[in-house]
C-alpha cells in the first residue's frame, strides 16, 4: 500500500467514528517560547488539553508534519545512520478532547491496524505503564482490561515511564500511554529469538509503530503533576514505519515515500543504492531524508539563517550538502533538483508545498552554491596546510580552517585520514574551549 493510500485509510477510518480531519499544523512554529518546531500531532493542541481554548470538535485525525532536530524530541544524530528515524516525519494521529477515553482509543487502533491495513496480529506487541512511585502514579491496567480480549496476554510488556509515560516537553500535557510494536524480521529470525525480547531495545526491525497517550496531566514547573480539567486522547502513528510494514521493507528508505528521492539521487552520482550502512549509502539516506525537512520548513516559512530555527535548518541542509560532496561525489547543487520531485510527490496532499516550489527551489539553490563554495576554498586552504605539514596537521589550523572559513572539522579530519595525515587535537580542544560561545561545529 503506498504512502498516500496509507493516509486514505487512516482518514477514511476516523472519519467513519465521528472525527473531522484536519490540516497539519505548520511544522515552524512561532508562537510557543519552549518549541521551535512542531515535534508531535498534539502541539497545535496543547490549549485545548489544557482547557485554556474552547473544544470546536471533540473529535479530530490528521497527519501531521513533524521535525525532531532539537529540544527534547531529537532524533538528528541517528537520522541516516540507521533505517528508522528522520528529521521531518508525517505522523498520524486521531484526537479526542475530552470525548472518548482509553477503551475506544485502543479498540479502533487495532482494529485500524488489523482489519484494514491487515497487520498481522502474531506480529504484534503492546506496552503499558507500569506505574511510578516518584509520580505516586498505580500501574495502568485500566488499558490492560481493554487490551486482553484483543490480543494474547503474553504479548502486553509493562513498560516503566521513560517509555509510557508521554510528556510534551519539561512541563505540560502529559499521561500514561500504550504503544503498539511490530515485529517485521524473518520468521527464522523470530523463531530463534521472540520479539517480545527486543520490543523497546532499539532493534531496527522490532520497532514501535503507534503511541496512544492517555492525556490526564499538567506537569508543572515543580515537577508535580496536577490533573488536567479533562481526559484526553492523542495518539501518533508513524506513516514512514507503518509504510515500511505494509510495502514489506526491512528500511523506511525502501519503503515510496523516499525511494523516489533516492532513484535520482542514484542517477544523479551514478552511484547504486545497495541498502548498506557505507558511507555512500548513509549519504543518499541523509539527502532523502533531509530534503524533506528543508522544503517543508521553507514551505512554512522558515528559510535557512545564523541564528534560531533558520540555523537548525542550515545545519541540516549543509549535512546534506557535505554528504552529497564527501561521499557521492557531486561537486554542484543539485538538491533544489530533488525538490521538485517533493511537490511532485507530496503536493496534493500538502498544498503549501506547491504553493512555494519556486520559492524552495531558489533558497536550497543559493544555499547549496555558497555552501559548496565554501567547501571548494576550505578545500584549497587544506591542500596549503598539508604541503607544510609533514603527517601531523596542527589542530589550530584546522580550528581556524572552520572558524575563518566555515569549514566543517569532520570533513577536515576525513580528509586528512585519506591522506594519512593525524590532527595535533589538543590545540583544536582549547580552541573550540576558549570560543565557547562559537556556533557549534556542523558535525562533531
Ligand atoms: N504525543 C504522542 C507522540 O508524539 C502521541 O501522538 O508520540
Amino acid at each position: 500500500m503506498e504512502s498516500a493510500k496509507i493516509r486514505k485509510v487512516f482518514f477514511d477510518f476516523f472519519a467513519s467514528k465521528g472525527h473531522e480531519i484536519v490540516a497539519s499544523a505548520p511544522m515552524v512554529v512561532k508562537d510557543d517560547p519552549t518549541l521551535m518546531f512542531t515535534n508531535a500531532g498534539m502541539n497545535q493542541f496543547k490549549d485545548l488539553f489544557l482547557g485554556n481554548s474552547v473544544v470546536k470538535d471533540p473529535r479530530v485525525a490528521n497527519s501531521q508534519k513533524c521535525l525532531r532536530v532539537s529540544g527534547k524530541h531529537n532524533d538528528l544524530e541517528e537520522v541516516g545512520v540507521d533505517t528508522y528515524h528522520h528529521t521531518m516525519f508525517e505522523m498520524l494521529g486521531n484526537w479526542s478532547f475530552g470525548d472518548y477515553f482509553k477503551k475506544e482509543a485502543i479498540e479502533w487502533a487495532w482494529e485500524l491496524l488489523t482489519e484494514h491495513y491487515k497487520l498481522e496480529k502474531d506480529r504484534l506487541y503492546i506496552t503499558y505503564f507500569e506505574g511510578d512511585k516518584e509520580d505516586g502514579l498505580p500501574a495502568d491496567e485500566e488499558a490492560v482490561s481493554y487490551w486482553k480480549p484483543l490480543i494474547d496476554e503474553d504479548r502486553i510488556i509493562a513498560c516503566d515511564k521513560k517509555d509510557n509515560f508521554w510528556e510534551m516537553g519539561e512541563t505540560g500535557p502529559c499521561g500514561p500511554c500504550s504503544e503498539i510494536h511490530i515485529d517485521i524480521r524473518s520468521d527464522a529470525d523470530r523463531a530463534v529469538t521472540p520479539g517480545k525480547e527486543l520490543v523497546n531495545q532499539d532493534h531496527p526491525q522490532v520497532i514501535e509503530i503507534w503511541n496512544l497517550v492517555f492525556m490526564e496531566f499538567n506537569r508543572m514547573a515543580d515537577r508535580s503533576l496536577m490533573p488536567l480539567p479533562n481526559k484526553h486522547i492523542d495518539t501518533g502513528m508513524g506513516l514512514e514505519r507503518l509504510a515500511m510494514a505494509l510495502q514489506d521493507k526491512t528500511s523506511n528508505y525502501d519503503t515510496d515515500v523516499f525511494q523516489y528521492y533516492i532513484n535520482e539521487i542514484e542517477k544523479k552520482s551514478s552511484k547504486k543504492y545497495q541498502q548498506s550502512d557505507s558511507k555512500q549509502d548513509v549519504a543518499m539516506r541523509v539527502i532523502s531524508d533531509h530534503l524533506r525537512a528543508v522544503s517543508f520548513s521553507i514551505a512554512d516559512g522558515q528559510l535557512p539563517s545564523n541564528s534560531g530555527a533558520g540555523y537548525v535548518i542550515r545545519r541540516i541542509l549543509r549535512r546534506a550538502i557535505r554528504y552529497a560532496f564527501s561521499f557521492l561525489d557531486i561537486k554542484e547543487a543539485f538538491i533544489y533538483e530533488l525538490s521538485a520531485k517533493l511537490v511532485e510527490h507530496m503536493g496534493e496532499f500538502f498544498p503549501e508545498l506547491e504553493k512555494n516550489k519556486d520559492l524552495i527551489a531558489k533558497v536550497i539553490k543559493e544555499e547549496e552554491e555558497g555552501f559548496l563554495r565554501t567547501l571548494d576554498k576550505g578545500i584549497q586552504r587544506l591542500e596549503e596546510l598539508f604541503a607544510n605539514s609533514g603527517d601531523t596537521l596542527d589542530g589550530k589550523s584546522a580550528f581556524e580552517l572552520y572558524d575563518t572559513y566555515g569549514f566543517p572539522i569532520d570533513l577536515t579530519a576525513l580528509i586528512a585520514s585519506e591522506r594519512g595525515v593525524s590532527i595535533d587535537e589538543q590545540p583544536l580542544i582549547l580552541s573550540f574551549r576558549s570560543k565557547r560561545n562559537a556556533h557549534v561545529p556542523l558535525e562533531r
